[in-house]
């Protein structure tokens, strides 16, 4: 008997001092686990915003591509969609806002707290298609600009002021572009909402979206793949033929109308070339910026005569940021050191007239729905441009459900794929 107990204590003992090494090497990670879920369980009912809480579909099958599931939706006119009225409404008393809507909720990882981002968003009237994209990439210590058009309807300017006035951390950009297709302005918004972001502390990188873009990483994944990046600039690049260099050969500019709007007009005068030697990249209009490049964007004479020289081009927003970041001879902070190392765009997915589109052409751009989120919810970039509100209701409903299942149980990121577009293109080849 004596005996008996004795082995007992001994194994107790060991499994004891076990225990002990382990709690120690991982209590850091399991605390971290422990305050995540905790936090999600006192609030599940609200994670998922009641009000417009779409009770049939089963998002699990939507995203895994279940067939008969995605069948039953993808026809279907969605009911219980945000509005403009529901948004001026609720956004009336901010404390109901925020908790309804699960502002006061999210998950928040310390990781994510140690790593702010600061977002410029344009919009032109889909002020309620914004909240549903705000509530998702909605974290205290980040910063979000909204810059609406100057030509949207007043009721816009209104309902986008009421959603900022409930935040301390979401403002409206203390300058307002008139912006048309393709014009200079469409680049100068981006600018203004940078300028009002360098008066925040901390924000470590910059991403600038669309209205209608929507993530496919949580906020914790982004923070994770930025981080990777090592305080570089990462815009995609194009140079020879895909340039289209009639953009800048010839010489655009804006012709004003009485009533205040404008049209672009390519003249016949040969425009001139970039400052400084630099040659001309095209990219796109979205990337990701650290905060050293925006500084520079808006403080040095390089950058804004390069964006001087913009005011001639068509579609500038898609050469500016490459251009800068393309020219290892003008050793912009954090650009590459090598010419074009990729075309992949990391912080937008989207797809262009004549690609193959799995939901709908409008305009030449593809809007998605919910027969692509098995395949979205694999791609490597941040975000989708674009989804449309009535459209794409069922989708977004899904992915908010998926993402915030991602901030819950956290998977890995593919670290090697994102590792390797730092080393592309700050190693010389
Ligand atoms: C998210 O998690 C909940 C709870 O585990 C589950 O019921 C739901 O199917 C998940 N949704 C998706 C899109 O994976
Ligand atoms: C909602 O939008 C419509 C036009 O789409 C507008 O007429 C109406 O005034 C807006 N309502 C509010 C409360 O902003
Ligand atoms: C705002 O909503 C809260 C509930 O979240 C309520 O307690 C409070 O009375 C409301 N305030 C006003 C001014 O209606
Ligand atoms: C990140 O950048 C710093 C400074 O340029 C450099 O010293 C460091 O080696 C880089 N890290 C990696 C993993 O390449
Ligand atoms: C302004 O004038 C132009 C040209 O006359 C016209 O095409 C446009 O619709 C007008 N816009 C508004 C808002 O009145
Ligand atoms: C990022 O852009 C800035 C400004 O153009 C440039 O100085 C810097 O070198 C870029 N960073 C990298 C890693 O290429
Ligand atoms: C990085 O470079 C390697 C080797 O040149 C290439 O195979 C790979 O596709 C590049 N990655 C990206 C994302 O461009």
């Amino acid at each position: 008997m004596l005996c008996k107990l004795r082995a007992l204590m001994q194994v107790s003992l060991l499994g004891m001092l076990c225990y002990i090494l382990i709690y120690m090497l991982f209590s850091r990670r399991i605390h971290s686990d422990i305050n995540v879920l905790r936090s999600s369980n006192i609030n599940q009912d609200l994670i998922e915003f009641r009000p417009f809480k779409n009770q049939e579909i089963n998002c699990k099958k939507i995203v895994e591509g279940d067939e008969n599931e995605i069948k039953k939706f993808v026809e279907r006119k969605p009911d219980n969609i945000p509005t403009n009225e529901t948004l001026v409404k609720h956004t009336q008393n901010c404390s109901f806002f925020r908790r309804i809507y699960g502002y006061d909720a999210v998950l928040n990882t310390e990781e994510e707290k140690q790593f702010p981002i600061a977002f410029n968003i344009l919009l032109y009237k889909e002020v309620e298609q914004v909240e549903i994209l705000l509530r998702i990439i909605y974290r205290p210590q980040n910063y979000y600009c909204l810059h609406i058009d100057g030509f949207s309807p007043d009721h816009v300017h209104r309902a986008a002021k009421s959603l900022a006035d409930c935040f301390n951390n979401v403002f409206i950009v203390s300058k307002t572009e008139k912006i048309v297709y393709e014009s200079f302005q469409r680049l100068q918004a981006d600018i203004n909402c940078m300028s009002d972001h360098l008066d925040n502390p901390n924000w470590k990188y910059l991403i600038n979206l669309p209205s209608q873009e929507y993530p496919i990483k949580s906020n914790a994944e982004i923070v994770q793949i930025l981080k990777l990046l090592n305080d570089t600039n990462y815009t995609e690049c194009i140079i020879g033929t895909g340039r289209l260099n009639i953009r800048y050969k010839f010489k655009y500019k804006n012709v004003y109308e009485p009533n205040g709007t404008y049209r672009i007009v390519k003249t016949n005068e040969r425009y001139k070339d970039p400052p400084h030697r630099m040659v001309v990249v095209k990219g796109s209009a979205y990337g990701v910026f650290t905060r050293r490049f925006v500084d520079y964007v808006i403080n040095t004479k390089l950058a804004r005569d390069l964006l001087e020289w913009c005011r001639g081009v068509l579609s500038p927003d898609e050469y500016y940021w490459s251009t800068l970041n393309h020219n290892p001879h003008l050793h912009v902070p954090g650009s590459y050191k090598v010419k074009c190392p990729t075309t992949f765009l990391l912080s937008t997915y989207v797809i262009w007239y004549p690609m193959k589109c799995p939901g709908k052409f409008l305009r030449f751009v593809c809007i998605f729905g919910i027969t692509s989120l098995s395949k979205l919810a694999k791609r490597k970039e941040l975000f989708v441009n674009k989804f449309e509100l009535e459209y794409s209701y069922p989708a977004l409903y899904c992915l908010s459900e998926f993402l915030r299942n991602k901030s819950l149980s956290r998977p890995r990121i593919d670290e090697k794929f994102y590792k390797q577009l730092y080393f592309n293109q700050t190693n010389i080849v």
